[in-house]
């Protein structure tokens, strides 16, 4: 093993430092290796930005073991985790995932987007007149992690009450999802989760049966393309996927992208003053500090890249938080620029999987930093060590402390 082996390693992002900043290591990677093999994590590893774009677009999706695999494994105690996984669209390929995105879609329209920006902004101010007062908070835990529960739940037509505790279950599933370091300890729990889970919206989906209430579970279950419908698991698996796409991830883009401005106050101020630049912030913002920072991918067949020849079968870690760096694709890439005119980034991915809520979280984060900076004059980011959660893919904080002036 060479020091370069182990200097270029995604299992660096481990590193509390690298945690904390891991762009010097993707340059690193892309400049040196940007078509790298990891002996450590036995994958390909890739960090061009027409690399990632190219792998998301040719490769398969289908990467997660089924339950026949791990049983051969010896895994079987995972087969509840894997059950589910297998029929979220998120690991599927064509014409499985293309049948049951089109259901999906058919079920989450941009209508049905609008119909929540209300209702979002009353959910952002109910929870900024908590903190008004105080004049301090931790954003995460007083409004980014709320807020895009309270939104999920409403979304998927399930009591708001519940949305605590279904962010404690996304959080314990979402280690499932975009993380790859081993935390045996931690597996009790996220299975028990995900069995909550389960049983949580076989439950929902019998009372949507007796008493239909708008929302994503009622869609799915009625949602119709050519004669064609969701089986229950299928329903259960993709209220998964979505539930737990739609916090952690959105929830890191407000806490990030805060920190950021937090960090710049010189925009911070600007983005104040001339609102109409949120929705191009936002896109900088995902940009910048991407809230899904990897994908895993599967080649087809054997395929050459970067003059390095991927073997059909082998694994490839597209990281989009380094494409969305790269000086080829971005002019002065490091640089946080709120007005970014040519700005197709990767942190919603990209072709066929590209996120199906895009269009909610862009709201979501448009109106939180919106209703945060018109809210909360003098706001100061508390000094002190910032902590990183230690999920490598799902990019986030544990805790944003910041102060503000009381009204
Ligand atoms: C800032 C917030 C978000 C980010 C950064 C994000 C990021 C992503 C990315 C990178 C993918 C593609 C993964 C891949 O190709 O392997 C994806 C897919 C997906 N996202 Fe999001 N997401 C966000 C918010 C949401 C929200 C709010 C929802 C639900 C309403 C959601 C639901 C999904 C689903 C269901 C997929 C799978 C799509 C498919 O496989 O066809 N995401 N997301």
């Amino acid at each position: 093993m060479t020091t370069s082996d182990a200097r270029l390693s995604l299992v660096r992002l481990l590193e509390p430092e690298v945690l904390a900043d891991p762009y010097p290591f993707y340059r690193a990677l892309r400049t040196e290796a940007p078509v790298h093999w990891d002996r450590y994590m036995h994958t390909w590893v890739v960090t061009r930005y027409a690399d990632v774009i190219h792998v998301l677009h040719s490769f398969s999706a289908k990467r997660t073991p089924t339950p026949q695999q791990l049983s051969a494994m010896g895994l079987s105690a995972l087969n509840p985790i894997a059950t589910v996984m297998v029929k979220q669209m998120l690991f599927m390929d064509a014409p499985a995932h293309t049948r049951l995105r089109g259901l999906a879609s058919a079920a989450f329209t941009p209508q049905r987007v609008k119909a929540l920006r209300a209702h979002i902004q009353e959910i952002s101010e109910q929870l900024l007149d908590r903190v008004q007062g105080r004049g301090s908070m931790d954003v995460i835990a007083d409004f980014a992690a709320p807020m895009p529960a309270i939104v999920t739940a409403e979304m998927l037509g399930v009591p708001t009450e519940d949305h605590a505790q279904l962010k404690k279950w996304s959080a314990d599933f979402a280690e499932m999802l975009g993380n790859f370091q081993h935390n045996p300890d931690r597996v009790p729990r996220v299975l028990e989760s995900t069995n909550r889970l389960v049983e949580y919206f076989k439950n929902a989906i019998a009372q949507m049966r007796a008493e239909p209430r708008e929302g994503l579970i009622h869609s799915f279950m009625t949602a119709e393309v050519n004669g064609d419908r969701l089986t229950e698991e299928e329903i259960v698996a993709n209220c998964i996927v979505t539930m737990v796409g739609g916090q952690e991830t959105t929830t890191n883009l407000i806490g990030n992208g805060l920190l950021t401005l937090l960090r710049n106050p010189d925009k911070l101020a600007r983005l104040r003053d001339e609102p109409a630049l949120l929705q191009s912030a936002v896109e900088e913002l995902l940009r910048y500090e991407s809230p899904s920072q990897h994908t895993g991918r599967i080649a087809r067949q054997d395929v050459e890249m970067g003059g390095k020849l991927i073997r059909k079968g082998q694994a490839v870690m597209a990281i989009m938080a380094a494409g969305n760096r790269d000086p080829e694709r971005f002019e002065n890439p490091d640089e946080l620029v709120l007005d970014r005119a040519d700005n197709k980034h990767l942190a919603f991915g990209w072709s066929n999987h590209f996120c199906f809520g895009a269009p909610l979280a862009r709201m979501e984060a448009q109106i939180a930093f919106g209703t945060i900076l018109r809210r909360l004059p003098d706001l100061q980011l508390v000094r002190g060590s910032l902590t990183w959660r230690d999920n490598s893919g799902l990019r986030g904080l544990t805790a944003l402390p910041v102060t503000f002036s009381r009204r």
